[in-house]
């Protein structure tokens, strides 16, 4: 048998991002042996993408805000398909996370008084996130990151996971490949945390990192586990447009919390003909009261005015760029015009030094004097492991899953912000109960020694084939299918041909030859991957062909409208049948409680269609 070398950790946390050291710090401070896989280098994740600021009701900047508050934007803008016992968890945590971050050495903006600063986003009825200039996922990762490594966890980097195991029904461990010598390795662990980020890899214009390639999801999906909500993936509306070599880099939701303000071609401030009715009383519908929001919040005053329509959720915004771009109204290179430049040039380089940099360096393209170009990007899944909100316990005993990873917040579309704030939330609650769980467990459990020659085989078997095709080909084919076929506008026929490309894509993935040997070989690393991102693409696929309605990150062009007597009430789940097959069902949360409902705008529920 090939060689692998053997590890035993009480907790193995998958994943390096805000969620997984979030979780590890955790576990380890509770006396668990931890073990952290990394699949790239350690502090260099997706979370980074989260540029403007982590959401948290600490009411800096504006005293009316609240954790009721909080909650009651993200279940609207998640369209009320959210878990409403993680939405509120969620807020009521995240300010004590985010005093935790600066106690452990982030270094937030100020406020003129030295309180961390906070500022606007859309979704948010107030100024709500904390930020680091335009890079604080950053600053967030290096926290925890400095935090983490000295609480004694052992840290393993640039290691991918192949599977995870399971005996008599409870997760056991997992098996990894080292990328960088190609070495394999078997982690027996007795509770394992999933915080492998998203999936957004799967689309040819995105915001995501290469890691961003779908294994948890796929990972926790194999073994049987119940991944939910997976039709809806948000579309950032702002990605850089131009020059090609960088479509799909992130322009921070933060310029628009600063002004930024967004026109077509005719020079017309298109968002005011798309606000949607449930939105109507909060956000302005002249330019004069936008401009009054803006003239308030610049001078520091509490904002009077009704909020300027840049600031709705992501999923109208994405969709508006779209239609003004089918409409004939696109600019020079098919998005929007994203401008600043109003502002005072010395405020845009403090507050959004990153965007200066990015667009002077890569569009030479100084935002303090000219609109930058723009148009949505993929840039996160609001679909996951189906968790416990209590305990981020997966429907696979020991499997805890946290982060994008997870679903259950952010319902059918997630608010910018509530991101970073989720990491820490539920990073450190799943680390807590994995490591409760695992010391409740005396030993390893024993792992099916045939399972482990079979992922073995299976991972090198891209080496062995020869004459195959070239896996970055199919990986290649594959994204550009998902972005025309599974993108911002759906539809029954195309979603119809996407499962059946996807079907063909797989028997061409299986016939990969990744050329070379184990030692730094991307060919292979990209032949592993496909596996993964097929049945992520595929979950996502079948999800958004079964839902019938357009809600948040899912539209329908054959169903352009919300129906909320049925859809509005259920959450997809996929599972994997014994057959291998892939099914979908669906769900209910517990009915929220009478207190919580009060929170909610009465008019969105649409009661009175019961
Ligand atoms: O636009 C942004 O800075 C992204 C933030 C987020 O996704 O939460």
């Amino acid at each position: 048998m090939t060689e692998y070398e053997t590890h035993e950790h009480d907790v193995v946390v998958i994943g390096a991002g805000g969620a997984g050291l979030r979780a590890a710090i955790e576990a380890s401070a509770a006396g668990a042996n931890v073990a952290m896989i990394c699949k790239s280098m350690l502090g260099k994740a997706h979370t980074v993408m989260a540029e403007g600021g982590a959401a948290a009701a600490l009411a800096n900047k504006d005293h009316r805000d609240s954790w009721q508050t909080h909650f009651r934007d993200t279940m609207k803008g998640g369209k009320y398909l959210g878990d409403w016992r993680m939405a509120q968890i969620h807020a009521q945590q995240a300010p004590d996370r985010i005093r935790e971050l600066e106690q452990w050495g982030a270094v937030f903006d100020r406020t003129p008084k030295g309180l961390t600063s906070q500022r606007n986003f859309g979704g948010h009825t107030y100024p709500r996130l904390a930020h680091i200039g335009d890079a604080t996922g950053l600053e967030l990762i290096r926290t925890l990151q400095q935090k983490g490594i000295h609480t004694g966890m052992e840290v393993f980097m640039e290691y991918t996971v192949r599977r995870l195991f399971t005996t008599n029904g409870r997760i056991s461990g997992c098996f990894a490949y080292n990328r960088t010598d190609g070495s394999l390795h078997l982690f027996k662990a007795k509770t394992i945390v999933l915080a492998t980020g998203g999936i957004t890899r799967c689309w040819e214009v995105c915001s995501g990192s290469w890691e961003y390639t779908g294994e948890g999801h796929a990972l926790a999906y194999w073994i049987g586990a119940e991944i939910g909500d997976m039709e809806f993936v948000q579309f950032h509306p702002t990605g850089m447009i131009w020059p090609p070599s960088v479509k799909g880099i992130l322009v921070t939701e933060g310029v628009r919390g600063e002004g930024g303000m967004l026109t077509n071609s005719k020079g017309d401030r298109f968002m005011f003909d798309y606000v949607p009715e449930m939105y109507r009383d909060e956000f302005a519908d002249t330019e004069e009261e936008a401009l009054a929001w803006v003239d308030e919040v610049v001078s520091g005053k509490l904002a009077t005015k009704r909020r300027p329509p840049e600031l709705l959720t992501r999923d109208v915004v994405a969709k508006a760029i779209n239609s003004e771009r089918d409409s004939g109204r696109a600019s020079e290179h098919g998005g929007a015009y994203l401008d600043i430049s109003w502002r005072d040039p010395e405020e845009v380089k403090k507050k959004l030094p990153g965007m200066y940099h990015q667009f002077m360096e890569l569009a030479a393209v100084d935002i303090t004097k000219q609109p930058m170009e723009v148009g949505p990007t993929a840039h996160y899944v609001m679909g996951g492991v189906k968790v416990d909100p209590f305990s981020q316990e997966s429907t696979i005993p020991g499997l805890f899953a946290a982060g994008e990873a997870a679903t259950g917040l952010h319902g059918a579309n997630r608010l910018g912000g509530n991101s970073l704030s989720d990491l820490i939330v539920f990073g450190k609650i799943a680390g807590e109960q994995a490591s409760i769980a695992a010391s409740e467990i005396d030993g390893f459990l024993d792992i099916d020694n045939s399972e482990i020659e079979s992922v073995i085989a299976e991972t090198l078997a891209p080496l062995d084939r020869t004459n195959g095709e070239n896996p970055a080909k199919v990986v290649e084919d594959l994204r550009e299918m998902m972005q025309n076929k599974v993108g911002i506008i759906r539809t029954k026929d195309l979603l119809e041909e996407a499962l059946d490309d996807l079907d063909k894509l797989e028997k061409r993935a299986e016939k990969t030859s990744a050329g070379g040997g184990r030692i730094y070989n991307p060919g292979w690393h990209q032949a592993l991957e496909i596996g993964a991102m097929i049945d992520v693409s595929r979950m996502c696929t079948l999800a958004a062909l079964n839902r019938e309605e357009s809600r948040g990150g899912h539209t329908r062009d054959d169903f352009p409208t919300p129906d909320h007597k049925h859809w509005g009430k259920i959450n997809s789940v996929i599972t994997k049948q014994q057959d291998g097959s892939m099914s979908i069902d669906y769900t209910t949360y517990p009915p929220i409680s009478s207190e919580l409902k009060g929170l909610l705008d009465a008019n969105d529920l649409h009661e009175e269609e019961e």
